[in-house]
């Protein structure tokens, strides 16, 4: 394949920037801050948790439209910007016309920011937010479910949510949208950026594919927010880089009769709205994800192909009965989830092949649906990893258990199906002593490892606590209704 370097471009504050010279793995804040010298956007923990690093990405979606994201600018490599804008704390101020933009006076008003540190973070997820809601204000929760991945140590969040709806109280001052996707369509109608060697971004799936069957050592980039990591805590050097996420037919979820079909360059946000629109169960662990700035950034084809035993989406997807794509060339084939992995942080992937979609079945309309439950456990509720995390299908007929799938990250090498425990449930009715059966297997399925984040005793217990709340759900007789296993409800109605 004959190699050209083509430039690397993005609009900021108007303008299109060339960044060609940068190193691959240059961070969008190094960037910003050494080079752009925009020093309003901070560092904090370099590694996606803080949010101190907001920025807002604007791209165009599917549809030829602007679609603004919250982005950590620490975890994100610089070239992924090529045809996209940039918008940072320094930009809004110049939007309110000379005046604070909306966002900034109602922190100011709400005495939002004490140290300050936090601030232009917090600025620039509520400017996200204002601008995807011109409707007006979200309910608290909606804000507070947004502003998950911006932690404050000194103002304490009820003055920022209080400016988080204070702002739309305010004359609206919105970005004016049409010279941006004006410059952003004419960037596109550019060649793919590339630099020979270093850094790579197909448009299409053929592209993408001859790419890695010539450089089946290049690493393959989606959402960096597993990558980004491996450069800016454990400072590796990468080696080549193809970068997936402009890879349009990549980035689209799918919902057809009979799957809803996850391209893997779809962000964990889409990916998950679609799971949980199917099935409402899987709204919490949705929300849980980490954070919007992650989940607009990450993409489920990177967190399964990424295999690590405590990543969120592969438990629910094997209690889903999902099924990974994978493209070799023209080469098509399909592998169950839950024969993928083959030891930890390792799968079925052949050299030179890639996930192309998680194709997840429907319902079939005709038949009861698999009552269908995922629960998390971590140390902190919002923006964490998790501890275990427990993901369960069942299929009754009467009271008799005619299918079931229980799948469990946290408790082995890799996310797993507990083999022994499915065996003592499988053809015996739903009910108390099929459920102690089944708790017992587990000690057969998993022997749990001690870490930071749990002991291996801890583990085992809560994963049979987490079974017997299934239990309670979804038992034929009294089954309890989730929110009376809810520590949450609970603490609503104090
Ligand atoms: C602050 C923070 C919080 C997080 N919280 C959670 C959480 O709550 N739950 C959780 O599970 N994870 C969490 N993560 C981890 C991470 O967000 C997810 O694993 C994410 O889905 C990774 O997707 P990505 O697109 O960013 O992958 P990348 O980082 O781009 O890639 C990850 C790996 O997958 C490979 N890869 C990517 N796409 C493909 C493909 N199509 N085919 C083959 N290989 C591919 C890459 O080469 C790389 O090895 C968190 C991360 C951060 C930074
Ligand atoms: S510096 Fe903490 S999220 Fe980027
Ligand atoms: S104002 Fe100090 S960390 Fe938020």
């Amino acid at each position: 394949m004959t190699e050209a370097a083509h430039p690397i471009r993005f609009l900021h504050r108007g303008a299109v920037v060339d960044v060609a010279a940068a190193a691959p793995t240059r961070t969008l804040l190094e960037w910003l801050r050494e080079d752009a010298r925009c020093t309003g956007t901070k560092e904090g923990c370099a590694e996606g948790d803080c949010g101190a690093c907001t920025v807002v990405v604007g791209e165009l979606d599917e549809h030829g439209e602007l679609a603004l994201k919250p982005v950590n600018a620490c975890i994100r490599f610089l070239p992924t910007l090529a045809g996209k804008a940039l918008w940072t704390v320094e930009d809004l101020a110049a939007m309110g016309g000379g005046a604070l933009h909306p966002v900034q006076q109602a922190l100011v008003d709400c005495h939002g920011s004490q140290c300050g540190f936090c601030t232009p973070g917090f600025v620039m997820s509520l400017w996200a937010c204002y601008e995807r809601h011109p409707e007006g204000a979200p309910s608290r929760q909606q804000l507070a479910d947004d502003l998950a991945g911006n932690l404050c140590r000194c103002t304490g969040y009820r003055p920022i949510l209080d400016a988080g709806q204070r702002m739309f109280d305010a004359p609206r001052a919105a970005l004016e949208r049409a010279p941006v996707v004006q410059a952003l369509r004419e960037l596109n109608s550019q060649p793919a950026p590339s630099q020979p060697g270093a850094y790579h971004a197909p448009r299409t799936i053929a592209e993408l594919a001859a790419l890695r069957l010539a450089r089946p050592e290049a690493r393959l980039l989606a959402g960096g927010t597993d990558v980004g990591l491996w450069v800016t805590k454990q400072l590796r050097d990468l080696g080549e880089l193809i970068y997936l996420g402009d890879v349009a037919a990549l980035r689209r979820v799918d919902v057809r009769d009979d799957a809803i079909v996850i391209g893997a360059a779809a962000t964990l946000e889409q990916a998950w709205a679609a799971l949980a629109d199917e099935w409402p169960a899987l709204r919490e662990v949705w929300l849980r994800f980490a954070s919007l700035p992650v989940r607009v950034a990450g993409t489920m084809g990177g967190n399964v192909a990424n295999g690590s035993p405590i990543g969120d989406s592969a438990p629910v997807l094997i209690a889903l009965g999902a099924t990974l794509r994978l493209r070799r060339g023209d080469a098509l084939r399909r592998v169950a989830l839950d024969a993928f992995y083959t030891g930890y942080m390792q799968n079925r992937l052949e050299p030179g092949e890639f996930v192309e979609a998680i194709e997840v079945p429907r319902n079939a309309p005709a038949k009861a649906p698999p009552r269908l439950a995922a629960y998390k456990i971590s140390k902190r509720h919002d923006s964490d990893i998790s501890a275990v995390l427990g993901a369960f299908a069942i299929e009754l007929d009467g009271a008799r258990i005619a299918a079931v799938r229980l799948a469990w990250g946290g408790l082995a090498a890799t996310v797993q199906r507990a083999a022994a425990a499915e065996a003592a449930l499988l053809g015996r009715d739903w009910d108390e002593a099929a459920l102690q059966a089944a708790q017992q297997a587990l000690a057969v399925d998993f022997k749990p490892l001690t870490d930071m984040r749990a002991t291996a005793a801890y583990r085992l217990r809560v994963a049979r606590n987490l079974l017997r709340r299934y239990w309670l759900e979804t038992r034929p007789v009294n089954p309890l209704p989730p929110r009376a296993l809810s520590v949450w409800a609970l603490e609503e109605a104090r």
